[in-house]
């Protein structure tokens, strides 16, 4: 009895040592133009997955269903998202190429979940590149990117850009220091 317990003690501090040398020695590549191997992305994949499911239980979801709050996303999302997830009609930028993992392209996610995505969206996904979004933005904003992202399946390239037009000068990016006299 006393012996199996000191040999599982010891094989647990060795499972612990050749780990830590594994991470000490340099050898794993973190480039990310040389992905892992498949299984290994499909561990980590998984363990994001059940990690945001979890916590977004605990969500309760607004009324999405508010042109105001749509039209409010789209300015934001215009200007900080479509460069890495892209857009109805907008093709993700060359910033999305380089990415491992690879941005999902939203409109083709056939179920979103909208407590889940306002969990990713303000909170980020660490060592991909999603950024955590609730640290300059309120969930208001959040929502309203929640509210049309979760369109995008059913939304055209014109509706999408008619939006972004509609709401220019109202979020992101286009407004600012231009009224120079
Ligand atoms: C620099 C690139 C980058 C930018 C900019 C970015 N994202 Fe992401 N996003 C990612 C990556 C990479 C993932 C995938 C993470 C993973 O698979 O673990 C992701 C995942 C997501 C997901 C989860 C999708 C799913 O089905 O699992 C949502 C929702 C999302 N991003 C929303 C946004 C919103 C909203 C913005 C803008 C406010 C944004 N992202 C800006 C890189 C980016």
């Amino acid at each position: 009895m006393k012996a199996k317990m000191i040999a599982a003690a010891i094989g647990a501090l060795l499972v612990f040592v050749i780990a830590f040398l594994i991470a000490v020695t340099g050898v794993i590549n973190v480039a990310a133009d040389d992905p892992p191997p498949q299984w290994v992305e499909g561990v980590l994949h998984n363990a994001m997955e059940r990690s945001v499911a979890n916590r977004a239980s605990k969500i309760s979801v607004p009324e999405l269903n508010d042109p105001a709050l749509v039209a409010s996303g789209a300015a934001h999302y215009n200007a900080m998202c479509v460069s890495c997830h892209g857009a109805p009609g907008v093709e993700p930028g060359e910033i999305a190429k380089g990415l491992n993992p690879r941005p999902p392209t939203l409109a083709e996610v056939s179920d979103p979940d909208p407590a889940a995505w306002f969990w990713v969206t303000k909170h980020g996904v660490m060592m991909t590149g999603m950024p955590a979004w609730g640290v300059t933005h309120d969930d208001e904003s959040i929502w309203g990117m929640v509210a049309l992202m979760t369109r995008f399946r059913n939304m055209s390239p014109d509706q999408y850009s008619a939006l972004v037009a509609k709401t220019a000068g109202h979020g992101h990016g286009e407004h600012g220091h231009n009224h120079a006299h």
